[in-house]
């Protein structure tokens, strides 16, 4: 993977949804935040997670919830914000959109600033639903710069494949390193290429 040198630590950066195929994006995000928290909905994956860790990262704050049970994740999220602020970075990757449109409204309640990166899988690129249409609701607060990183699939050698993770974290944190307000990693054209 290739390693981008930010000079500007994150302040608070959580993510949701980064012990599977972005955990080594989360790992580089270990690094470079001051605060880092990770929600996932077992602790079996925070374990996991927790174990690739090494002595250059911050003991990270492993919280577990489902995002699924909108009340308590609220609730999580709320006693987040209450212990250590609202995050500057988020990095959510839900299965579904009305999770992550929670979460970014109950964070830009406050009117705090904070850069939300959300990740949406290949289906999102389905041309019938424009991205700029589906990040509408996202781009309604001022305080929240909306951020959408879109999964890809990759055209070689005139076949085409799905992302590896190892491309999904490079692709991930090159988006960051950029603050692209809109990243494809791989292609999703043509559509109909599509594995
Ligand atoms: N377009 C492409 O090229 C491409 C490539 C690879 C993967 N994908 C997609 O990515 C998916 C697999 O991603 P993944 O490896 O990251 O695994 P995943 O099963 O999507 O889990 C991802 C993360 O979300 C957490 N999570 C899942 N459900 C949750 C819930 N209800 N509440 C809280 N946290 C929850 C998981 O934690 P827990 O494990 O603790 O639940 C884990 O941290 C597949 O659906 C595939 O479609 C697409």
């Amino acid at each position: 993977m290739t390693l981008l040198t930010d000079p500007t630590p994150y302040r608070h950066t959580l993510i949701v949804g980064g012990t599977g195929m972005l955990a080594g994006a989360a790992l580089q995000m270990a690094r470079r935040s001051w605060r880092l928290t990770m929600i996932a909905r077992t602790a079996r994956s925070l374990q996991h997670f927790a174990n690739r860790l090494d002595a250059d990262h911050r003991p990270p704050t492993l919280v577990r919830a489902n995002y699924n049970d909108v009340a308590r994740f609220a609730a999580v999220v709320d006693e987040i914000v209450a212990a250590h602020g609202v995050p500057t970075l988020v990095v959510a990757w839900f299965h579904g959109d009305g999770a992550a449109l929670r979460l970014a409204q109950q964070l830009a309640a406050g009117g705090t600033s904070c850069d939300f990166y959300h990740l949406l899988g290949s289906a999102s690129a389905n041309p019938a639903t424009p991205l700029d249409t589906q990040r509408r609701p996202f781009d309604q607060w001022p305080a929240l710069r909306y951020h959408q990183i879109v999964l890809g699939f990759i055209i070689e050698s005139g076949r085409s494949r799905w992302l590896t993770n190892e491309e999904i974290s490079a692709g991930t944190l090159y988006a960051l390193h950029h603050q692209r307000s809109r990243h494809i990693i791989g292609t999703v054209e043509p559509w109909s290429a599509r594995p």
